[in-house]
């Protein structure tokens, strides 16, 4: 085995992904104890074919405070847990990563915290998830890392391990740099990442203000969708590295769920599901974390108007809102679900009668069959969001769609309608635009619905999730990463 720089040995995997979270649920096993078990996520079905033939390890942590599990084997791959303590959980997690960067990044729809003790706790927990990625690494491995969780992660590896090739994606927004300025942090974010070789984006504008960010913010010289660092930060002399920015919009396992919504019993289930609802004409749903960004009361608003104004109601039509229960402790988080609960009650009481009510909500999380089911049962499918990376629920309504009926609002401001603009799409700040887009979906002409839908699910079928992880990879592989003299910079 080499050694590196600091006596450290190289480890045996040649594919390494680093995601804050591992792709696993804790479930009991057939004696009755409890064991871990892959989760059937979009990535880690994109990624587990590239994990079995490369063989991969995946580092990530199990989601709740304590001391890290053995690393184990599962789907062929090895997981490797990184531990967070109570109070890591408090700081980095619910802290630094989704009370400051998740609002930043989204625009600043809530106003983000800076603390220096969770920024001290965001760079000790990065190092370390480096730390692991780099001891699992094989000589000349790639590591792909992955979401703002994890933004300082690039840079350490490449301090530890100059042999492998780094990959980061971006999973959410990269926001415009006047909102970005405001992170007393900037600098070192920027730093961090550009420890990659290829940094992924969901939309050509993230990667645009992500470059911008090196522009203003660190004065380096871009070219294009590159970026020139210097090859030794100690001393920016004239050598450089190559770093590509550049979109690589994310999918979902399309067959995945085309299948499911092809099987017998989730059929049977859509079926079982309008009956429940009292049999209504038109079945309206939300799907979404309980999350601020995605326009939960906006949507909520645009539906109580038209309730009030008589052009929906029970039991003709009714509105499945299923929001799953999401950073429960964090403080925005809880208002948002009290804020959500109080307009449904409120709107289930002005405008329900015994029996039917217009709004269903579910603060619940289902397995991907129920979903399935859903999608099925749904007439129109409600995608409000305020601001979203990609938005996959969206592209997994269209997956569902196999008759190329059903109808999709879909907000301008998720990376998603950049594909979907057959959708119905929408501003969410614009309640009566709303309004009549959800009533155009509601009346689309069959002909109509058919020709926006078939042009989605075409979109959905040639870009899928495993698509998107073949693209983004060759793309690394072919990232220039070479140290060379400086070119003359872009204006
Ligand atoms: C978004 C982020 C992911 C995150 C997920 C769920 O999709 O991009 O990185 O894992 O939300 O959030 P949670 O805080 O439960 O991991």
């Amino acid at each position: 085995m080499p050694e590196f720089a600091d006596g450290q040995e190289a480890g045996r995997y040649s594919f390494v992904v680093v995601a804050c979270r591992l792709p696993v649920d804790r479930v009991a096993g057939p004696g009755g104890e409890m064991e871990w078990r892959a989760s059937p996520g979009g990535l880690v079905t994109a990624l587990e074919p590239v994990m079995r033939k490369a063989g991969g390890a995946w580092i990530g942590w199990q989601g709740s405070a304590g001391e890290a599990p053995e690393p184990f084997d599962t789907s062929g791959m090895r997981l490797v847990p990184v531990g967070l303590s109570p109070d890591e959980v408090r700081t980095f997690y619910e802290g630094f990563c989704n009370a400051t960067l998740w609002p930043l990044y989204h625009d600043v729809i809530a106003p983000p915290e800076f603390h220096r003790s969770w920024w001290e706790a965001y760079v000790a927990i990065n190092r370390r998830f480096a730390e692991a990625a780099a001891a699992q690494a094989a000589p000349d491995a790639t590591v792909w890392v992955h979401d703002y969780q994890l933004q300082l992660v690039p840079g350490m590896i490449r301090a530890q391990r100059p042999d492998v090739r780094i990959g980061f994606f971006n999973h959410i927004p990269f926001p415009g740099y006047e909102i970005f300025a405001q992170l007393p942090w900037r600098r070192q974010i920027v730093a961090g990442l550009l420890g990659a070789d290829l940094l992924g984006f969901q939309r050509q504008q993230d990667a645009a203000n992500f470059l911008r960010a090196c522009r203003r913010g660190a004065r380096l010289a871009t070219r294009g969708s590159h970026v020139q660092v210097p090859a030794d930060p100690a001393s920016p002399g004239s050598a450089v590295r190559d770093v590509r920015a550049a979109a690589f919009p994310i999918s979902i396992d399309t067959a995945g769920f085309g299948e499911l919504a092809r099987r017998e019993d989730v059929l049977a289930r859509a079926a079982e599901i309008r009956d429940a609802l009292g049999k209504p004409q038109v079945m309206l749903l939300g799907v979404d974390r309980l999350d601020y960004t995605k326009g939960i009361l906006h949507r909520l608003r645009a539906y109580g108007e038209l309730l009030k104004e008589g052009r929906l109601g029970p039991p003709e039509a009714v509105l499945v809102l299923v929001a799953s229960p999401s950073r429960e402790r964090v403080e925005h988080y809880r208002v948002l679900r009290d804020e959500v609960e109080v307009a449904v009650g409120r709107m289930n009481g002005d405008y329900g009668e015994l029996g039917s009510a217009p709004v269903h909500y579910l603060h619940q999380s289902y397995p991907r069959e129920e979903m399935a089911a859903l999608y099925v049962a749904a007439d129109v499918m409600l995608v409000t969001a305020l601001r979203d990376g990609m938005n996959l629920v969206a592209k997994e309504y269209v997956a569902c769609r196999h008759d190329e009926t059903g109808a999709l609002v879909l907000s301008e401001f998720t990376g998603t309608a950049d594909e979907l603009s057959s959708a119905f799409l929408i501003n969410p700040h614009d309640i009566e635009g709303m309004k009549d887009a959800i009533m155009r979906a509601v009346t689309v002409p069959p002909a109509e619905a058919r020709r926006r839908m078939r042009a989605m699910r075409r979109r959905v079928a040639e870009n899928d999730v495993a698509h998107w992880a073949a693209t983004f990879l060759d793309a690394l592989e072919h990232a220039p990463g070479r140290i060379r003299q400086a070119d003359a910079p872009d204006g």
